[in-house]
């Protein structure tokens, strides 16, 4: 999956810089978008969460021609200052945002959301997965001018239930209201703000989760394409957000999922193991 293909080349991003957060490694949603944009000929800056993941990041994001790669952790607010105080110092404005960022306690992801789900889980799960979308997208805009754009990723734990994602569920709900709200807010600066929903996508993220396989194959079964989400699609829906192609659309929550999400009741067969 993802890198394996070359990802369809072009000029769509050409002369357009933007600021990457979320890569981890190369399985990270962030990563083949990334991909995807450096192909269409987009110039990026990365961020990572600390110096343990700087070792994976970095030797990336330089594959990509990118010098500015930078530590930020999104809770810190002097962490973010720094961050964008770089971009600015280095480029002075910004055409795109990527933001696939999220975390919650392990313990919030399995069993009872009601029983599992404390006051200091639910405030910083609210803070990384959802707010820091809220802080990134402030500060990108006063870099950004008309016809720049911002990308969130969320899941569809957001709108139904999902087990064991629990929490998670609730901070996507709130990322997507942000969404749109942002959308709303900096529509009037003629910067388009949209999320993408992926299905499940092997990922560190992902591995959180208890339960995954089963997550992974009931997808894959019920799912009309019956097949996994591929990460490229997901890439490709940021490349169409992201670029001049998606002009006009703003404050959406687009589907990647083989189109899981318009299922109301799957075929018997994917309800066997
Ligand atoms: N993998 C999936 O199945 C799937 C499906 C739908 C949506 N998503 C979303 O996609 C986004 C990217 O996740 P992924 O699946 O690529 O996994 P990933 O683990 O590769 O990426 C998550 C990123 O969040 C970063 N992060 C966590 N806490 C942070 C902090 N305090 N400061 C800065 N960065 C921090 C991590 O460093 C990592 O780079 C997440 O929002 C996730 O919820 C994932």
């Amino acid at each position: 999956m993802g890198g394996e293909v070359p990802f369809p080349t072009g000029d769509l991003m050409k002369g357009k810089r933007g600021l990457v957060m979320g890569v981890a490694n190369k399985n990270s949603i962030a990563w083949h978008i990334a991909q995807q944009l450096h192909a269409q000929g987009a110039e990026m800056a990365f961020t990572y969460a600390g110096e343990a993941l700087e070792r994976r990041v970095r030797p990336l994001a330089e594959s990509l021609g990118a010098d500015l790669i930078i530590e930020c952790d999104v809770t810190d607010d002097a962490s973010m200052d720094a961050a964008f105080a770089a971009v600015k110092e280095s480029w002075g404005s910004l055409d795109f945002l990527v933001h696939a960022i999220a975390f919650t306690d392990k313990t919030a992801l399995e069993g009872s959301f009601v029983e599992n789900t404390t006051r200091q889980i639910f405030k910083d799960t609210m803070d990384v997965s959802a707010f820091s979308f809220v802080d990134a997208a402030n500060r990108a805009s006063v870099l950004m001018k008309p016809g720049a754009s911002m990308i969130t990723l969320t899941y569809l734990g957001s709108e139904r239930t999902i087990p064991n994602y629990n929490v998670m569920g609730v901070a996507k709900a709130a990322l997507e209201a942000s969404t749109r709200y942002i959308a709303r807010d900096l529509g009037p600066k003629g910067i388009r703000v949209n999320a993408i929903s992926a299905g499940p996508i092997k990922t560190l993220a992902a591995a959180g989760i208890s339960s995954g396989k089963h997550m992974f194959s009931f997808n894959r079964k019920a799912s009309p394409l019956r097949d996994d989400t591929e990460p490229r699609g997901v890439a490709g829906a940021a490349l169409y957000l992201l670029s001049d192609l998606g002009l006009s659309c703003t404050g959406e929550t687009h589907h990647v999922d083989a189109g899981f999400h318009i299922v109301g009741m799957p075929e018997e067969s994917a309800l066997k193991e």
